[in-house]
């Protein structure tokens, strides 16, 4: 009989980490706050030949890789099955059908070998990422958090406890990134694509700023940024001169993500709060990452700073956020469901 009353909670857990939220099968295995091995299978390449993911085609692409990849991070930590004290996996946000896939295995594992299931908040796994990096990072820090669906600065207070200092209005970074990509001809997935050739361009175009003027709280919009880069690109098309693609990816690049650093290091000197962390897809941009650790060391303040393969999607982070979970002895029942939304807060 499975019955999570009945559940302890150890020291240093093992636990096997599943995400399959997107278009990546990714399984990790942590003991405590130590990473023991952390596997993707993508099905973004084929992805790619649409244009971006297709949910029919991440359902099956998961159900083909999801014993591959848990059994080459269980090989690779050199941990059997038998060794996992607990399972955590993403349950949303994300697609449903390929949610499904990762929540299904993870309650059969865990049923069979009577263990914990943590259902983690994907969105929680990207804050989490940083937690394996410095695994003596305790809150009070403030989080950058940028992803193709979220763009948030929080205030972290305790590892379950948090508050929203600022937002999106309307579009997510990622997002605008991936439409920009589209307006300049860029294959999926999209922000990696626009920072590879703003490498060669120049921030020579004044777009609009993302943040929202007038505005007493911290808010960000990106549909305004977004629509400037379109108009931009069509009225030069419409008078016949070419687009320096390579200028407008750099110049929105740095419009995209100059407010996003310059507010983050804001907050946590107007807060007091020594430490800055941050998590997300778009936290993997080169440009971003170079921004905030400059802008970090000039205020005196520490950056825990997860590697890129550990702010796009990973599983190693829902393994994290699943640590946090089994401490605070948070177990879900086996009729849980998948979520296509879970609001940030
Ligand atoms: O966190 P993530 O992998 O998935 C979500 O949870 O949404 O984030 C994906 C987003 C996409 O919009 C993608 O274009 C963006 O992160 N992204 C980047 C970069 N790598 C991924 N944006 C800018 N520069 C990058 N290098
Ligand atoms: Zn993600």
């Amino acid at each position: 009989m499975y019955d999570i009353s009945k559940f302890q909670i150890k020291e240093n857990p093992v636990i096997l980490g599943l995400e399959s939220s997107c278009d990546e099968t990714a399984a990790a295995v942590i003991r405590g706050r130590e990473l023991l091995s952390s596997k993707i299978i993508s099905s973004a390449t084929e992805q790619a030949k649409f244009g971006g993911v297709v949910p029919e085609i991440a359902s099956r692409a998961h159900t083909e890789a999801v014993d591959e990849v848990v059994a080459q991070a269980l090989a690779e930590a050199h941990v059997s099955v038998n060794e996992l004290d607990a399972v955590a996996v993403t349950y949303g946000a994300g697609l449903l059908g390929a949610l499904l896939v990762g929540l299904s295995f993870a309650k059969s594992l865990a049923y069979s070998l009577n263990i914990p299931l943590i259902a983690v908040n994907h969105i929680r796994g990207h804050m989490a990422a940083a937690y394996l990096i410095d695994k003596q990072l305790k809150p009070p820090f403030v989080t950058l958090l940028a992803s193709g669906g979220h763009t948030a600065i929080l205030h972290t207070k305790s590892f379950t406890e948090f508050e929203i200092l600022g937002g999106t209005c309307d579009d997510a970074a990622g997002e605008a990134f991936d439409k920009v990509a589209r307006v300049l001809s860029l294959p999926y997935p999209g922000g990696v694509n626009v920072e590879r050739l703003a490498k060669s361009g120049k921030n020579n175009i004044a777009f609009p700023k993302c943040l929202v003027k007038n505005s007493k709280s911290l808010q960000f919009s990106y549909s305004g940024l977004k629509t400037a880069v379109i108009n931009y690109c069509h009225n030069l098309e419409q008078k016949g001169e070419s687009v320096v693609r390579e200028d407008v990816a750099a110049s929105f690049q740095f419009a995209a993500v100059q407010p996003l650093v310059q507010k983050t290091v804001e907050c946590a000197k107007q807060l007091g709060v020594g430490t800055v962390t941050a998590g997300g897809g778009v936290i993997a941009n080169g440009y971003l990452r170079e921004m905030l650790k400059g802008e970090c060391d000039r205020e005196n303040l520490r950056l825990v700073l997860p590697e890129k393969a550990y702010c796009t999607d990973n599983a190693a982070m829902i393994a994290a956020e699943g640590l946090i979970g089994y401490m605070n002895g948070n177990f879900a029942s086996l009729d849980i469901n998948a979520r296509a939304q879970i609001p940030l807060k």
